[in-house]
């Protein structure tokens, strides 16, 4: 995946990424989906969300999110910059440079919140990162194609550094039955799962894993 972590670092920029990101559909449906995954939580649960990007998800969101404590990390200090200027001055929130695939991050949480990262990543690799923070559930949303490929982004007109990204980034789609098959042998079982349809002939699909053993 180096040739996608240079695209990332390098070459999207934040407004490109904001834009793309509503052009396509995703981040209302992810919105609306992390809503339902984060209801019912305490206020002042720790949230660590790796690849969390520029943080637009927040404008859309509408359940009790504010009240939650945040660790917010991306390989992209400008991405990290928009969120600190996002975040109401009542939320609680920590920003951290770190590369998902090899982290540095000391801290624990009680929820890692991933929203499409690990087609980003070597996402085994990945979640035995984020699973050095102690979760005691992961909340993930990954892209599904109803076409056959696992191309990332759509043949549609992208915006100019998305479309330079695409041109070097060999993201890849992951597989809901893998990724499960895979949390199951981390110690986490799968507690509940929804899907939204976006356009381009794609579903957003969220799961929702809990801790049942200590092992990691
Ligand atoms: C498709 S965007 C999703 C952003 C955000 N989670 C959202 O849903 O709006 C992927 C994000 O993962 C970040 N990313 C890619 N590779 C990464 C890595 N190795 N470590 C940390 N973040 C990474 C990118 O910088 C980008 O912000």
């Amino acid at each position: 995946m180096a040739d996608t972590r240079v695209g990332w670092q390098e070459i999207v920029t934040p407004d490109d990424l904001e834009g793309h990101m509503l052009d396509i559909g995703q981040v209302k449906a992810n919105a609306a989906l992390i809503d339902q995954m984060l209801a019912g939580l305490r206020a002042g649960t720790r949230i660590y969300v790796p690849g969390a990007g520029t943080g637009q998800i927040f404008d859309y969101m509408k359940s009790k999110w504010s009240s939650f404590d945040y660790i917010f990390s991306d390989l992209r200090l400008d991405f990290l910059d928009r969120i600190a200027r996002r975040m109401p001055a009542k939320v609680k929130f920590r920003l951290a440079i770190d590369d998902v695939e090899d982290s540095t991050a000391s801290f624990t949480c009680d929820i890692a919140l991933v929203v499409l990262v690990l087609e980003h990543v070597e996402w085994k690799k990945a979640l035995r990162e984020i699973l050095k923070t102690r979760p005691r559930e992961m909340m993930i949303v990954i892209q599904r194609n109803h076409e056959v490929g696992t191309r990332v982004v759509a043949k549609r007109k992208l915006r100019p550094s998305i479309a330079e990204f695409a041109k070097v980034a060999t993201a890849e789609l992951v597989e809901a039955t893998d990724l499960i098959g895979e949390m199951k042998k981390l110690g986490f079982q799968p507690t509940w799962q929804a899907e939204r349809e976006v356009p381009d002939s794609k579903a957003m699909q969220a799961i929702r894993f809990t801790r049942v053993t200590a092992k990691l």
